[in-house]
């Protein structure tokens, strides 16, 4: 499916950047499989160099998995993960070139650029699982639910922990549910248009 790039109406601009917050605290109201799954339909869309795609997706519902996943975060995250009805691990997958021959037909033999290539694999994998993460936030934003990106964590003991094959490496923990009490903390100032933006 192709369409014609469309200006977005305010109110879903709003949803999806001016007015969506990051939540700190979650209601006990329960995110779906379906939710979940609809997010990753959204969020596979975002571009990526050499359509790499890098990004892996761990959820981590209530129950042991998400107790371990607790005790990786830093003390002052420790509450929002636990209270959270779903979590998100994000990483990227240093081996992601397998599947270049698929998902690049057009140039398979860029597979074995990057094999040879431990650098360049890392820093593609790093800043394109990066762009996918926030990709990943506008969607969740998209499907109605908060969400709650994370970078404290004790990045190596989570990867032994849910990643003992070596293979991927966590790069953000998001919170994911419907804002609870209090789940705002006051709104931060943006850096003003001209601090930011040159033309030449
Ligand atoms: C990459 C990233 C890492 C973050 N890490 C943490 C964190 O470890 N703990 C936390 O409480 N908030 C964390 N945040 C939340 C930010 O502080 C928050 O998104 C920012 O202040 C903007 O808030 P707003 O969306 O409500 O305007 C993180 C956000 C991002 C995007």
């Amino acid at each position: 499916m192709t369409c014609a790039p469309q200006r977005l109406d305010d109110t879903t601009k709003q949803a999806l950047f001016t007015a969506a917050r990051t939540a700190n605290t979650f209601a006990p109201t329960p995110v779906t499989d379906a939710e979940l799954t609809q997010i990753w339909e959204l969020a596979r869309w975002a571009p990526t160099s050499a359509n790499s795609q890098p990004l892996r997706v761990l959820y981590v519902r209530p129950g042991a998995g998400r107790d371990r996943l607790v005790a990786h975060m830093h003390e002052g995250n420790r509450a929002k993960t636990a209270a959270a009805p779903a979590v998100a691990v994000l990483a990227a997958d240093t081996q992601f070139h397998e599947h270049i021959p698929a998902v690049l037909p057009f140039r398979p033999q860029l597979r074995e650029v990057f094999a040879a290539d431990d650098r360049l694999r890392a820093e593609t994998a790093a800043f394109n699982a990066t762009l996918q993460a926030a990709y990943f936030i506008l969607a969740v934003r998209a499907e109605g639910l908060a969400a709650g990106p994370m970078g404290g964590f004790d990045a190596a003991a989570l990867d032994a922990d849910f990643f003992p094959d070596g293979r991927l490496h966590a790069i953000l923990v998001v919170n994911i549910g419907h804002p609870g009490p209090d789940a705002w903390l006051p709104r931060l100032p943006r850096l003003a248009h001209d601090a930011v933006v040159r033309w030449a």
